[in-house]
């Protein structure tokens, strides 16, 4: 994997939310790839964090794609919402959907590129018959609900695996991801890397996401 074909997308879960239309200028400007939303529910995580009207806000400050992760019970009740709002990825946990192929489906439908996102306990054979129709598959390096967590180590094998199930497809992986994590992610076939706290809590985003992209060992 080349160093040019890792993206970074920040998660905005650890940036300051009163000041979150600056702080997206300010990872675009470090050069981001992709903003990484993190919507939660209440349910499928303990947490509560974003929703349709933030989301719908962040668009007209947002020059980047919007990457949007739906940890939330029944996702497809939602799809056209998040994509009306803005989004251009939205990716869902499939173990929450009761029919996962008609949520891709409805993403697809509204424009939007359609991803399924493995929590850890979650085995990549669960989306063997999904997998056709997918633009990328993210794999959850920490449990979902939190930033700051530590990473998973056994999830190396699980990115591998879906590398090979995925071909060329992107494979992104979050939670924990730093500049001592990242080199194994990317090792083990990860491309769009996910960082919470390790951008937001640098001081420099610029070289925090230039460290990140250039962490292929
Ligand atoms: C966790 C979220 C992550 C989180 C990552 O449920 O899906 O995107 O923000 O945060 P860090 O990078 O701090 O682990
Ligand atoms: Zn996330």
């Amino acid at each position: 994997m080349s160093n040019s074909a890792i993206k970074v997308a920040p998660s905005i879960l650890a940036s300051d939310f009163s000041r979150l239309g600056e702080e997206i200028q300010a990872v675009t400007d470090a050069g981001a790839d992709w903003l990484h939303i993190d919507v939660m529910d209440g349910m499928y995580t303990s947490n509560i964090t974003i929703g349709i009207p933030v989301v719908a806000s962040l668009r007209a400050h947002c020059t980047i794609p919007m990457d949007v992760h739906l940890m939330i019970e029944d996702p497809g009740r939602y799809v056209k919402d998040f994509a009306d709002a803005g989004a251009d990825i939205i990716t869902f946990h499939p173990e929450a959907a009761r029919h996962p192929h008609r949520v891709l489906t409805a993403i697809k439908d509204a424009g939007c590129k359609a991803g399924l996102v493995l929590s850890p306990g979650i085995p990549e054979d669960d989306i063997e018959y999904l997998v056709d129709g997918v633009d990328l598959v993210l794999i959850m390096t920490v449990n979902p609900g939190f930033g700051g967590q530590a990473f998973i180590p056994e999830m190396l094998r699980k990115i591998q695996n879906v590398r090979a199930m995925i071909g060329d497809r992107d494979v992104e992986v979050d939670g924990g991801i730093d500049d001592r994590t990242a080199p194994a992610v990317i090792e083990a076939g990860g491309n769009i890397l996910v960082a919470g706290s390790y951008v937001f809590k640098s001081p420099s985003y610029l070289e925090a996401i230039e460290t990140l992209k250039n962490s292929a060992p």
